[in-house]
């Protein structure tokens, strides 16, 4: 199986806000977390709805205005509806540089009638490769559900309508690099990737059922946002709980799963992955090892 990586929009604005205090934010509004930084001409406002809009002339994108480390993100989406084969949305963290760290959810549409799937990828030091897709227990072009990325020093978890469908853990005492060291934006866009998206590329974009248009709504960030104005490093100690100050994910409870999250996670990894990066021996001869300690 080939797994062509992720091409995003390169993002050509980037309007960073300073603040003084480095605080906690929770909001369901667009406006008050996010902007576009493409294509602004492709953005539908309907009420507390936002809807991304491709055709043939482009997708669309936006980004939070302020960036965070550890909490947790997260968006009601519905998906393309109908034809959506070559397209694909996203919703990711990700931070900036040669060695950052991004945490992908990516919505690879389908011909009418068709699944879309769910692929979830991470970057830890500007390396990624660590594909898994799965199908959904439910069509989502149909209604919203929501998405979500829970961040703390101890695992990465992706989130479907808070089902848990992928684990990343630190693995440090592996000799393992986590990432904890650098604040995350947080990203949507909607592009066409007909050249690897669909079945593998096979089934083109066809315009003629353009557009494409993925809705959102419920927008929520509940994560240390972080100043722009001190380092990364002084960023992670401001963001990390100390004496002074306790903060919600570095309690022992979002640490790791609970017994039910488990048996959900397992049940998804039974009946609904399709490809998992772990076991392509093709790719990876050597079973990546932080795949040998995984016991998810
Ligand atoms: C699209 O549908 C085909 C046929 O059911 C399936 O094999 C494929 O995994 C689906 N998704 C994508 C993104 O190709």
């Amino acid at each position: 199986m080939v797994i062509s990586m992720s091409k995003k929009m390169p993002f050509l604005l980037r309007f960073l806000v300073g603040f003084a205090l480095v605080g906690l934010v929770s909001s369901a509004k667009f406006v008050e977390l996010f902007q576009p930084s493409w294509a602004q001409d492709h953005f539908i406002y309907e009420g507390d709805l936002l809807k991304l809009k491709l055709d043939n002339y482009s997708g669309a994108g936006f980004l939070s205005k302020s960036k965070f480390m550890f909490g947790k993100v997260s968006m009601q989406i519905k998906l393309v509806e109908g034809d959506s084969a070559g397209t694909v949305t996203a919703f990711y963290m990700s931070s900036d540089g040669p060695n950052h760290n991004e945490f992908d959810f990516e919505f690879l549409g389908n011909t009418t009638g068709e699944p879309y799937l769910v692929q979830t990828n991470l970057y830890v030091n500007g390396s990624g490769n660590r594909e898994q897709r799965l199908n959904l227990w439910f069509d989502p072009t149909k209604d919203f559900h929501t998405y979500s990325i829970l961040w703390n020093q101890r695992q990465v978890v992706f989130l479907v309508d808070e089902t848990p469908i992928r684990v990343h853990s630190n693995m440090e005492n592996k000799g393992l690099p986590f990432p904890k060291d650098q604040p995350m934006g947080v990203y949507s866009s909607i592009w066409n990737a007909d050249d690897w998206a669909t079945q593998g590329g096979r089934v083109k974009t066809d315009w003629s059922h353009a557009p494409f248009v993925a809705s959102y709504r419920n927008f929520e960030i509940n994560a240390c946002e972080c100043s722009v104005t001190v380092t990364a490093a002084d960023n992670a100690k401001n963001c990390s709980s100390s004496a002074e100050k306790k903060f919600w994910w570095d309690e022992p409870t979002v640490g790791e799963l609970n017994v039910h999250q488990s048996h959900q996670l397992l049940w998804v990894r039974a009946n609904h992955m399709i490809y998992d990066y772990c076991t392509d021996t093709a790719r990876f001869p050597v079973t990546p090892v932080e795949c040998v300690h995984h016991h998810h």
